[in-house]
């Protein structure tokens, strides 16, 4: 397979559009640690600041991208090699689940990995965008691998549970990255602390302090710690993500804070 797309004064061409600030892929070592409702939050937050935001889901067994971010559309075919993005929440999505949905009208041209990840970039028509944000299958198998090394020069944001072993297996992403050409953007914290509602006593279910450990291990940055929080599961399945529908909640300000620090780096240019 060649290219995927090119770099060209600092902004990625694609087939059919250009990414002008950078594209951010989010991985896990292990899976249920919230990826995919992190990817689609962040996306919210990155969108609520004013940028044109994509997303990419690339999980072949997940696809849950669609249902946290509320996509009820299908993609569209608009000739052999343009596919039409459905935008919900002002984010172009393209998933996994287009792709095996019986009643969508895209007839994918292949049923592999490599084939689908070669549609997504280029036969999509994605326009212009600030930030193209890819969900990775999880773990540090072969798909996540396979992935990373078609998109050089992408930021890699590691998403982690403080539990000690999900901090272990997610720093063998830190090593994998350095060996392919991704620049390492930091850590979330994920499931952190259960805050409770009465008191405000924060209980550290899995532990506590493993989100530092691990971004201290990957010689990175821990860019946020999210509690646990039933709000944001409800809305992970109902498709309303918090940062569009309660902008001034705490755990909005904690996904808008991580974005602000996400966009600061990639101006800065990422090292
Ligand atoms: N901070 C949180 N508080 C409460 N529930 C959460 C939080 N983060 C994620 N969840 C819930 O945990 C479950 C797993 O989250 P999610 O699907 O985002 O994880 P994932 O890492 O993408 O999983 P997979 O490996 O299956 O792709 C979902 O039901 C989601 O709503
Ligand atoms: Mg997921
Ligand atoms: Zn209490």
């Amino acid at each position: 397979m060649e290219e995927l797309y090119e770099m060209k004064e600092k902004k990625i061409k694609l087939e059919q559009g250009t990414i002008n600030k950078g594209i951010i892929a989010v991985a896990s070592g292990k899976g249920g640690v919230g990826k995919s409702t992190v990817t689609v939050n962040l996306a919210t937050a990155l969108a609520a600041s004013g940028y044109q935001v994509g997303i990419i889901d690339t999980d072949v067994r997940g696809f849950s991208v669609p249902r946290i971010l509320g996509t009820k559309e299908q993609p569209k075919a608009r000739g052999e090699h343009e596919i039409i993005p459905p935008k919900t929440h002002g984010i172009k999505m393209i998933s996994m689940g287009s792709f095996v949905d019986e009643n969508s009208p895209i007839i994918w041209r292949s049923p592999l990995l490599g084939g689908a990840l070669e549609q997504f970039f280029k036969d999509v028509n994605w326009g212009e965008l600030d930030y193209l944000v890819l969900d990775l299958p999880p773990g540090t198998g072969d798909m996540p691998l396979n992935i990373m090394q078609k998109i050089p020069h992408a930021h890699l944001l590691v998403v982690t549970t403080p539990q000690i072993t999900a901090t272990k297996v997610a720093g063998r992403i830190g090593s994998m990255a350095e060996k392919m050409d991704l620049n390492l953007l930091g850590v979330v914290e994920n499931m952190a602390y259960y805050q409770c509602k009465e008191c405000g006593n924060r209980d550290y279910i899995f532990g506590e302090g493993g989100g530092l450990e691990l971004a201290k291990f990957m010689k990175t940055e821990l860019l946020g710690s999210l509690p646990l929080l039933s709000e944001i599961r409800r809305r992970s399945d109902s498709g309303s993500p918090i940062v569009v529908d309660e902008p001034e909640a705490e755990i909005s300000k904690l996904f808008m804070d991580i974005a602000e620090k996400i966009v600061e780096k990639l101006d800065m240019g990422a090292e």
